[in-house]
């Protein structure tokens, strides 16, 4: 298969780093083409744990070239430390990964607005500059990758940023940076960078050619993207299937879209979550699942699988698999509940409402399955307990799309394709 998109289905946070490890080993091109360092891809090898914010989790393979194209919102302070991890693991990354000259930089500004418009708007943003720089770009403020290496429109850029910006960052109390602590910040990331930067889209073309194998990995989910998401509660780009061509600067269509789901849901941050579990239930998913922000180290919330959404996500990003994660952390419970639909007042729906207002009062109708028991050492996928197939069944027949494989443990190996 050419091109394989994997990509998330839920609210973010679905596993996508560990999938996209185990296909990378047979990928020649890993791309990451949207989103910023709000991701966190988590890789655990051996018991060691890498999370990637910016760098492709397909780094790790050294046969793969990684490339960061046009839509990424470049965070270089989290690539130079994601580059020092790889440094200190021994991995070379030299000539083989490459960062788009079009990609719009993160700058420490951004970071700054984004803390500021969060204590406006609450959404809970990961406070890494992402929705300020994508904001940017649209109103035609933004500094490239391109602009670092041209000094004239890297001073006049910085001079109209700081006398946009300075008045919010002011208004809530926070110092913007000055002229001179920016544009040297910016001629530091220059040189640093100068050797990864390079004409992405056109090396993909070349790739593309070449019949080589090109797995593009998505960030976020679905649920998070700013215009089919719960919005406002929302990320800033089109993190799934919708950015990719636009994000990669070629047209380009995978040939086969994984879509990731965890077998419950979680989410960071505020917004609607109609299966949400305060209690102990929400309390043990998020002990068992280890389920604190990669990036930021906040609690997810959590709670049950969500079939109304994750209907509405698999129109939008039209999966030809399903991967489901982290079947070895539902082991305990003795029974598992799936939402089915949702109930307002005297109404059912099997829909997605798009008014979030209506979202904050549905009421989960759910289904309830018996546990499966330990999944940990289980070798095949033919060879999962009975409930769990069952359950897997139930998904596969609600979404029409089938179950390609599952995991059932967090480190590399614990993943079970499915043979057909
Ligand atoms: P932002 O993307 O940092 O602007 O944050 C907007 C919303 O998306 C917040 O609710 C974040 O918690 C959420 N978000 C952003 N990136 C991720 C992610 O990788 N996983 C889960 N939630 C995320």
């Amino acid at each position: 298969m050419a091109v394989t998109a994997v990509v998330g289905l839920q609210w973010g946070d679905e596993g996508k780093g560990k999938l996209v490890d185990a296909l990378a080993a047979r990928a020649d091109y890993v791309v990451r083409y949207a989103s910023g360092s709000n991701a966190g891809h988590t890789v655990i090898v051996n018991g060691r744990r890498f999370v990637f914010h910016i760098i492709p989790s397909g780094i790790l393979h050294e046969r793969t070239t990684c490339l960061v194209c046009r839509g990424v919102a470049f965070d270089p302070e989290s690539f130079f430390s994601e580059l020092k991890s790889l440094q200190e693991a021994g991995i070379a990354y030299e000539n083989r990964l490459w960062i788009s000259r079009r990609a719009h930089l993160v700058l420490p500004l951004h970071k700054l607005e984004d803390e500021a418009l969060d204590r406006l708007l609450g959404i809970g943003t990961t406070k890494r500059g992402v929705g300020p720089c994508y904001a940017d770009r649209a109103y035609r403020l933004g500094v490239r990758v391109i602009d670092l290496y041209c000094p004239t429109t890297l001073r006049q850029r910085i001079r109209t940023l700081l006398e946009v910006k300075s008045p919010l960052l002011r208004k809530a109390q926070i110092e913007p940076p000055s002229f001179d602590d920016l544009f040297s910040w910016c001629e530091d990331v220059a040189r640093r960078l100068q050797r990864f930067v390079a004409d992405t889209a056109g090396i993909l073309q070349k790739a593309l050619s070449s019949g080589a194998e090109i797995l593009l990995e998505g960030a976020q989910g679905v649920m998070l993207d700013i215009d089919h998401g719960t919005y406002p509660y929302v990320t800033s780009c089109h993190p799934a299937t919708d950015g990719i061509s636009s994000g990669c600067g070629i047209n380009i269509v995978p040939q086969r879209v994984i879509g990731v789901l965890k077998c419950y849901t979680t989410r960071v941050g505020a917004g609607p979550f109609p299966t949400e579990e305060k209690g102990d239930i929400g309390e043990t998913l998020r002990r068992r699942g280890g389920e604190f922000g990669a990036t930021t180290s906040r609690p997810r919330r959590c709670g049950w699988l969500d079939l109304p959404a994750l209907k509405y996500a698999c129109r939008i990003a039209a999966p030809t698999h399903l991967f489901v994660t982290k079947l070895d952390v539902l082991a305990e419970l003795e029974k598992i509940k799936v939402c089915s639909a949702y109930r307002i007042g005297a109404d059912v729906l099997t829909e997605f409402p798009a008014d979030i207002s209506v979202l904050e009062k549905v009421e989960p109708l759910f289904r309830e399955f018996c546990g499966w028991g330990d999944v940990k050492g289980v070798e095949a996928f033919s060879r999962l307990p009975s409930q769990a197939l069952e359950f897997l069944a139930f998904i596969e027949e609600e979404l029409g799309v089938e179950v390609g494989g599952v995991s059932v443990g967090s480190e590399r190996m614990e993943l079970l394709e499915r043979q057909t």
